[in-house]
């Protein structure tokens, strides 16, 4: 398969054609979103929660998001990679987010960065941009600043609160941005800001309408039980069969039927191993 590309994604738009889009933050994980075809990956600052066992995405570093880029990297060569700048890692000046979007692009190997805020940050999605790295937004919950928004819910419920998202949306692609995530806002404004932008929109509980679709990957696939939120489908259970699994490799150790003849070495004959004694 051919790498995919931002034009590619812009097309997608214009067709109608459906965009998917899921977290990894290692190889493993990596290699499979690739081999099923998905067209982006976002190498998420929710590694946080899912991976550190975190209670939020605040004290994720800039070196940590490096680290796991890498590793997403090398295993996923066709979607494209979308490295999370770190809550502190782009907030203090144009120069800081300019030098932590090359540090992601050079040392963790992603196409393209994303950062959370609407017209508040619009100023440094355009310094990222003109300095040569495209830059995917992230409006309505963003959970870097969560304790601004009063916690976990659904941002855009009033008119008013509506209104800015649309403004925020339409900031961020005058500043350049190239895409973004709709996170936690009802489906008719998810609709609106899909229609009203040309670039494309990617929801995680952002609707039906939006351009594409965003989830963590441990979610859909049953291996995070802290909290799944409204907007999440499980595809798999995998964390049922990861223990299922253990349970039997644990009981068969118990039991001496693991290893089998199958599992071991074979060396010198009987009569020479009596001599070894
Ligand atoms: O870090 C992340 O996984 C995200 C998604 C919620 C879009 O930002």
């Amino acid at each position: 398969m051919a790498k995919m590309t931002i034009q590619k994604l812009k097309n997608m738009k214009v067709k109608k054609e459906k965009i998917s889009m899921t977290t990894a933050y290692d190889y493993p994980t990596a290699y499979f979103v690739d081999k099923a075809g998905i067209e982006i990956i976002l190498v998420g600052d929710s590694l946080a929660m899912t991976i550190m066992g975190l209670d939020s995405t605040v004290p994720v570093t800039i070196e940590q998001m490096i680290h796991h880029t890498k590793a997403v990297v090398k295993g996923a060569p066709t979607p494209l990679i979308v490295g999370d700048l770190p809550f502190g890692s782009y907030n203090v000046s144009k120069e800081q987010a300019i030098i932590n979007s090359n540090r992601l692009m050079k040392e963790g190997g992603c196409d393209v960065v994303k950062l959370e805020g609407g017209e508040e940050v619009a100023h440094i999605v355009k310094a990222i941009v003109d300095s040569g790295t495209p830059v995917m937004g992230h409006i309505g919950l963003t959970p870097q600043t969560v304790s601004k928004l009063g916690g976990f819910k659904v941002q855009g419920k009033s008119v008013k609160a509506a209104k800015k998202i649309l403004d925020d949306a339409r900031v961020l692609e005058e500043a350049g941005a190239f895409a973004l995530i709709l996170e936690c806002i009802p489906e008719n404004i998810g609709k609106l800001v899909t229609d009203k932008v040309s670039i494309p929109t990617i929801g995680i509980g952002g609707g039906r309408f939006c351009d594409g679709q965003v989830l963590v990957f441990h979610d859909m696939l049953g291996l995070f039980e802290k909290f799944v939120p409204k907007f999440v489908k499980k595809y798999a259970e995998l964390g049922v069969e990861i223990v299922e699994g253990l349970e039997k490799f644990k009981n068969e150790v118990k039991d001496g039927s693991f290893p089998s003849d199958g599992h071991v070495f074979k060396g010198v004959s009987e009569e020479e191993l009596k001599r070894l004694y």
